[in-house]
C-alpha cells in the first residue's frame, strides 16, 4: 500500500506521517427531536485523534460517544461545530464526494453490526472492495483470508443469522478494514467478545491501521482493551471532559 498517495489529488496535499490530527472537533453541539423531546447529546465537544494512533473514547451510557463518531463518520450531521477528518472539512463537499471520501477512506463497525442478511460472511466483508471496483473473484478470495485470520475460515460461507454474536462482530470489523482506510471508527468492537478474541481483534486494528497516515478511534466500555490505546479521551454529559495520553 502507498502512504503517500494524495488523499485528494486536486488539493495535493500529501498526509502528515504521524502525530498530527487525523481528527479535529471544535465546539461540536448535536440536538435531537424538538420540543419536549429535545435532547442535547453534544455541548460542544472537542476532540482530536492523531496519526499513528489508537484513540479510545470512552464515558457513561448516554454521554455522546456514539453520536460523536457517527458525526466524525459523516453518519450524521453536526447541529453547530467543526469536523475535520483526513485533512477535509466533509461538510464542505457536495454530497457525492461527501460519500466518495467515506466509501474510500473511513471504515466502521457500528455496535449492531449491520451486516447484510442475504449475503455470506465473506461476501458482506469483500463488500467495501466490491464498491471500490475490485473483481469478485479477488475481493471474496480477499475476504477469506482476513476471516481466517480473525478466526473463522470454518464461518465463511455462513449467513449472518448462522453467526454468534462474537463472530457477526468479527466479520463487521474485517469489513471495516479490508479496504485498509484511512480512518477506522469502532463503536464497542469487542463487548461481545472474550478476552482472547477480544486481543485479536485489537491486534489486527493496530495492525492495519497504526501507521503513517492512519488512524482508528475505539469507543469502549472493555478495560481489558485499553493497553491498547495511545489515547484516551473520557466523555461526560456531551463533552470531552479530558484525554489521557499513555505508551503503548
Ligand atoms: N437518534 C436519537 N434521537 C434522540 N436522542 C438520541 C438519539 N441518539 C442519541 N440520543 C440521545 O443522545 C444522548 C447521547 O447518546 P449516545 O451518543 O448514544 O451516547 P453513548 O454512545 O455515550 O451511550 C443520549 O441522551 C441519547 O438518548
Ligand atoms: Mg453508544
Amino acid at each position: 500500500m502507498n502512504h503517500t498517495t494524495p488523499l485528494e489529488p486536486e488539493r495535493g496535499g500529501v498526509l502528515p506521517a504521524t502525530g498530527g490530527p487525523a481528527v479535529a472537533c471544535h465546539g461540536v453541539t448535536k440536538v435531537f427531536g424538538q420540543g419536549e423531546s429535545r435532547t442535547l447529546a453534544l455541548r460542544g465537544a472537542d476532540f482530536e485523534a492523531r496519526f499513528g494512533e489508537m484513540t479510545f473514547l470512552v464515558g457513561e451510557s448516554g454521554s455522546g460517544k456514539t453520536t460523536l463518531i457517527s458525526i466524525i463518520a459523516g453518519l450524521l450531521e453536526a447541529t453547530e461545530g467543526e469536523v475535520h477528518v483526513l485533512g477535509q472539512t466533509p461538510s464542505r463537499l457536495s454530497n457525492t464526494r461527501q460519500v466518495q471520501f467515506r466509501r474510500r477512506h473511513l471504515g466502521f463497525v457500528f455496535q449492531q453490526f449491520n451486516l447484510l442478511p442475504a449475503l455470506t460472511a465473506a461476501e458482506n466483508v469483500a463488500v467495501p472492495l466490491l464498491a471500490a471496483g475490485v473483481p469478485r473473484a479477488r475481493a471474496v478470495a480477499r475476504a477469506t483470508a482476513l476471516l481466517s485470520q480473525l478466526g473463522l475460515s470454518h464461518r465463511v460461507s455462513s449467513f449472518p443469522s448462522q453467526l454468534s454474536g462474537g463472530q457477526q462482530q468479527r466479520v463487521a470489523l474485517a469489513r471495516a478494514v479490508i479496504h485498509e482506510p484511512r480512518l477506522i471508527v469502532c463503536d464497542e468492537p469487542t463487548s461481545a467478545l472474550d478476552g482472547v478474541t477480544g486481543r485479536a481483534v485489537m491486534e489486527l486494528l493496530t495492525s492495519v491501521a497504526v501507521g503513517p497516515g492512519r488512524a482508528v478511534i475505539v469507543v469502549t466500555h472493555d478495560s481489558r482493551i485499553f493497553n491498547f490505546a495511545h489515547a484516551i479521551a473520557h466523555m461526560a454529559d456531551g463533552r470531552v471532559t479530558h484525554t489521557e495520553r499513555q505508551d503503548v
